[in-house]
């Protein structure tokens, strides 16, 4: 079914409704929605199968970026984050990127690396030779460890000796994961070929597991914005897009400025890695490996103006599955995955890069203009009303006033709630 990401007004609604809009939309009843997200996407005696120890489980929100197009397609995106503002501003600057023709995006066939270390390897160049010499018998063994992914289409591609030095030879075997992640994949295949790889080097056998620099399984995305669809009540597009390159210049010159510049893209692509039961320590410690490549820690997503648009570039390894993993016994990662309806995991890679550089576009569009404080406050006061113990009609009524004050601060929250205890009851929340 061809979806539509636009869902005006959704975010007016009051939850029940927003799941009957979702659900209608998404092609499912809304039991099956709310069995799945309702509460936390994952029972106790589930959770204690997946871990150790386990107590409970703890939730996390789960919600959906709108206005997201892929290459020509719709995608609801979903999110699982925490911070308030996030899943507003993807979907936001989402819109506006859509204004240019949504993002265009391509990425790497889905290839992880195995690496087999080797020590004490005396003549490191005739190792590394009898290795490439042997490479067609190492594939194949690596292969016969793991049929099902073969069958499927993947498996050992191909192999590759690195001389670390110091006697440090490490083996390099590059795995088509398909649809996986992959980490047990090619933690299998490392595994399976070690012995051989030692005997033809003459080392000793290190440490055999994937790396998650994962930089053979990249997604490259693009959009172009029209400068207008980037002004603000207070700011012309013009004046927005400058101000948006200026501080992507700001980020490539500073590992400083580039460390938050890359924490507002994680805010988008992790929400989505999370929502679909995916590794998110994985992705990270891949994309800021890969931002470091160069020797300076640099942004992954950068911006320019491109005649009066404004055009963004993003490149970043990202190892995403759609089977396997959580997906298996997490209701809620399941649903996930169901909503975003991706047809591959590269597929998935490329929307959950676009919701990063979404995120990363609208932090600076923020930045930019007149700061991060107002629209976050605004969401933050609820948050604030909530901790000093507001309920139902009241979180609104608090955060309203706080906000409303420019004091976002558990006091003030506490005061203003004390406060509306003493005032009727029956006074309706603002906006209603
Ligand atoms: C906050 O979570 C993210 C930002 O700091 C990102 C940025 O500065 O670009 C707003």
């Amino acid at each position: 079914m061809k979806r539509n990401s636009r869902w005006p007004g959704f975010y007016k609604l009051s939850v029940a409704d927003r799941r009957k809009v979702a659900a209608e939309a998404l092609g499912m009843n809304v039991e099956e929605l709310v069995a799945a997200v309702g509460d936390g996407g994952l029972a106790c005696d589930k959770a204690d199968k997946i871990i150790e120890n386990v107590l409970g489980t703890f939730s996390l929100p789960f919600a959906v970026a709108l206005n997201v197009q892929v290459n020509g397609e719709d995608f609801i995106a979903p999110m699982v984050v925490e911070e308030p503002s996030v899943v507003a501003a993807a979907s936001n600057a989402a819109r506006m990127v859509r204004e240019g023709g949504g993002f265009s995006a391509e990425a790497d066939e889905p290839i992880m690396i195995a690496q087999v270390q080797l020590d004490d390897v005396h003549d490191l160049p005739r190792a590394c030779h009898r290795v490439r010499q042997h490479a067609s018998e190492l594939i194949a063994l690596g292969n016969s460890a793991v049929p099902g992914l073969v069958r499927r289409g993947g498996g050992v591609r191909s192999i590759e000796a690195r001389d670390l030095g110091e006697g440090m030879l490490v083996v390099h075997l590059h795995v088509d994961c398909r649809d996986a992640m992959g980490a047990n994949l090619v933690n299998t295949v490392a595994e399976a070929v070690a012995d051989r790889i030692q005997e033809l080097s003459g080392g000793r056998t290190g440490l055999r597991i994937l790396s998650n620099l994962c930089d053979r399984r990249k997604v490259r995305v693009k959009c172009r914005v029209p400068s207008r669809a980037l002004a603000s009540e207070e700011f012309d597009g013009s004046e927005v897009r400058d101000g948006i390159v200026r501080a992507s210049r700001f980020a490539e010159r500073d590992p400083y400025r580039a460390t938050t510049h890359n924490k507002g893209l994680m805010n988008g692509l992790d929400a989505v890695v999370i929502a679909t039961g995916n590794d998110w320590r994985a992705v990270e410690s891949g994309a800021h490996a890969y931002a470091a490549r160069s020797g300076k820690y640099s942004p992954l997503c950068v911006w320019r103006k491109e005649g009066e648009d404004l055009v963004g570039e993003l490149e970043i390894p990202l190892s995403l599955g759609t089977v396997g993993g959580p997906s298996r016994v997490h209701d809620g990662a399941r649903m996930g995955l169901r909503v975003v309806d991706a047809s591959s995991a590269t597929e998935l890679a490329m929307v959950a890069a676009a919701v990063g550089m979404a995120s990363n576009l609208a932090a600076l569009r923020a930045l930019a203009t007149e700061g991060i404080q107002r629209g976050h406050m605004a969401l933050h006061a609820r948050s604030v009303a909530i901790a000093a113990g507001a309920i139902g009609a009241d979180v609104e009524r608090v955060a309203h006033r706080i906000h409303g004050m420019g004091d976002v601060t558990l006091d003030a929250a506490r005061r203003a709630l004390s406060e509306i205890g003493k005032l009727s009851n029956s006074a309706p929340p603002p906006g209603e």
